[in-house]
């Protein structure tokens, strides 16, 4: 049974990229298309996408449609672009006047309703298309009232008169909320008893709760995560919401692009490797070592890093244990990063305080994040949270070993080393705190110097096997149960 999907999700590799939901939301409707489904993804026509190498192609019929959001009054096209290799169609929501901006997302006022208006746009964009998806799949806050518009504005849309929802829950820490003031933007009329009442009361509205009370099922991307969200621990606030709808909430971990993230065919590198010729390892760090300015001779350790510096990465664990471990023991750092200043400056400083050991390079750069999974030895993930985590499956794959904290995705995808079994693939503890971090990196250390061990460690790393086509499989199941109607039939209403 081919489905039809409509990915709607804020944004997606190829076209526009901050973190790992891009990966996800572009792999997931590769995968989906080419297992014969009909996936088309939809996402803003933000000003930094690259229009001369994608060309998107204005659609007719789709041009000019005028969009009323509460009192604001838009303009929106839609324009198609096909990815490469697989022909997915994507479609570009362009309203220059909400994507025209330097980044894909603000602090701007109108925040929530750029995205309000992206999924209504994509919806609209459905019934002109004069296309019906089985199933729309959201993707995080930004997409969030989708289930909820659906049942209300859209309610009598024959588009979607057979059409279930999906939200999928990336990241609990963002959840878009704004003030009760502007419950106008909904356009819900009289319907408006549909909102949270509590959190209106209160005076806010909370676009990720409403996706999880209205999304026919519920996922998030790593089995462990799901279940850490109905605690009062990882909840975020929204921990009693998820509880009334855990039966309908399933976690699924996200797969690897390994057209993309693969030693063997990597296209930012200048040599290709695999568990059989680690030789090419070794020469490409030693040439990137050179190139960075490190002054350390290749024997020594590398630890990279790539990632948004924010406070769920957990890198304030970093601040006492990175200089006394520098003091302590032989080690190189690659940190490539950007995010919040403290976390900036912490690095920075560290840069400065061991010149030569330590490189930080500020920004974000899709050839240097590849050079550091494939030359570093071990990848440090300390996250305080980390609902699936795309770069420990990365490092896996090139033979650099994860140290990370048993949290989420990490804990479904790392499996701690044990030197007298020799199963295990990288280095994993359990509590967030400066101490369990420190023991982590020196044990790591500890069998770095152990050459023979250290190669087990890296060849069971790189025997996994988190493709896509795993598990993409597991939302067919979903939308598959939803269509035929065995999964909850309608989520529980609100009074
Ligand atoms: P998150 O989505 O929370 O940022 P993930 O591990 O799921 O975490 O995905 C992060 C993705 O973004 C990875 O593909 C990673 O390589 C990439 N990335 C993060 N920061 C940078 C950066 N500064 N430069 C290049 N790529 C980055
Ligand atoms: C998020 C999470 C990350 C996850 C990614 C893609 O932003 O922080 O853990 O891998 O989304 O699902």
């Amino acid at each position: 049974m081919s489905l039809a999907v409509a990915l709607l999700a804020s944004e997606a590799t190829p076209l526009s990229k901050t973190g790992g939901l891009a990966d996800v939301a572009g792999a997931l409707a590769e995968c989906l298309h080419a297992a014969g489904h009909d996936a088309r993804l939809f996402t803003p026509g933000y000003a930094t996408i690259d229009r001369e190498r994608f060309a998107p192609r204005p659609l007719e019929g789709l041009q000019d449609i005028p969009l009323q959001v509460g009192a604001h009054r838009y303009v929106f096209s839609v324009s198609e672009v096909r990815l490469s290799g697989s022909g997915v169609r994507a479609y570009l929501i362009e309203c220059p006047a909400l994507y025209g901006r330097a980044s894909l997302y603000t602090t701007d006022p109108d925040e929530h309703l750029r995205f309000l208006a992206f999924t209504r746009a994509s919806l609209i964009a459905c019934t002109r298309l004069g296309w019906s998806p089985d199933i729309v799949h959201c993707n995080d806050w930004h997409t969030a009232f989708g289930p909820l518009l659906l049942r209300t504005q859209f309610a009598h849309e024959a588009a979607f008169a057979r059409s279930r929802t999906v939200l999928t829950i990336h990241n609990i820490g963002y959840q878009g909320v704004f003030g009760a003031e502007a419950v106008g933007d909904l356009d819900l009329g009289e319907q408006v008893y549909r909102l949270h009442q509590d959190d209106l009361r209160a005076g806010y509205i909370n676009p990720l709760r409403h996706g999880i009370l209205y999304a026919d099922a519920l996922t998030t991307v790593s089995p462990t995560h799901a279940r850490e969200i109905c605690t009062d621990e990882y909840g975020m606030g929204l921990q009693d919401s998820l509880r009334m709808r855990e039966r309908d909430l399933t976690g699924i971990l996200n797969g690897v692009d390994y057209t993309v993230w693969d030693p063997r065919c990597d296209r930012y590198l200048t040599r290709h490797f695999d568990a059989q010729h680690l030789g090419a390892k070794a020469e490409l760090k030693r040439a990137f070592l050179a190139r960075m300015g490190f002054t350390r001779p290749a024997s020594t350790p590398l630890a990279g890093i790539v990632s948004r510096l924010a406070v769920q990465k957990g890198f304030e664990l970093m601040f006492d244990v990175l200089p006394q471990l520098l003091e302590q023991r032989e080690l190189a750092m690659m940190v490539l990063g950007t995010g919040e200043a403290r976390y900036e400056q912490f690095f920075t400083e560290l840069a400065e305080q061991f010149p030569g050991r330590v490189v930080f390079q500020r920004g974000y750069d899709d050839a240097l994040a590849h050079w550091i999974e494939a030359t570093s030895d071990l990848f440090v993930m300390p996250s305080r949270y980390e609902p699936c985590g795309l770069n420990q499956m990365y490092s896996l794959r090139y033979g650099t070993v994860p140290v990370v904290r048993r949290t989420g995705g990490l804990a479904d995808s790392v499996e701690h080393f044990d030197p007298a079994t020799g199963a295990g693939t990288g280095v994993v503890f359990n509590d967030f705190d400066a101490p369990a971090l420190a023991w982590a990196l020196h044990t790591a250390l500890d069998w770095y110097a152990e050459p023979q061990l250290w190669r087990q460690i890296m060849r069971n790393g790189m025997a996994q096997d988190f493709s896509w086509a795993r598990q993409s499989e597991q939302y067919v199941q979903i939308y598959r149960a939803l269509k035929q109607g065995q999964l909850a039939d309608s989520p529980p209403e609100l009074t």
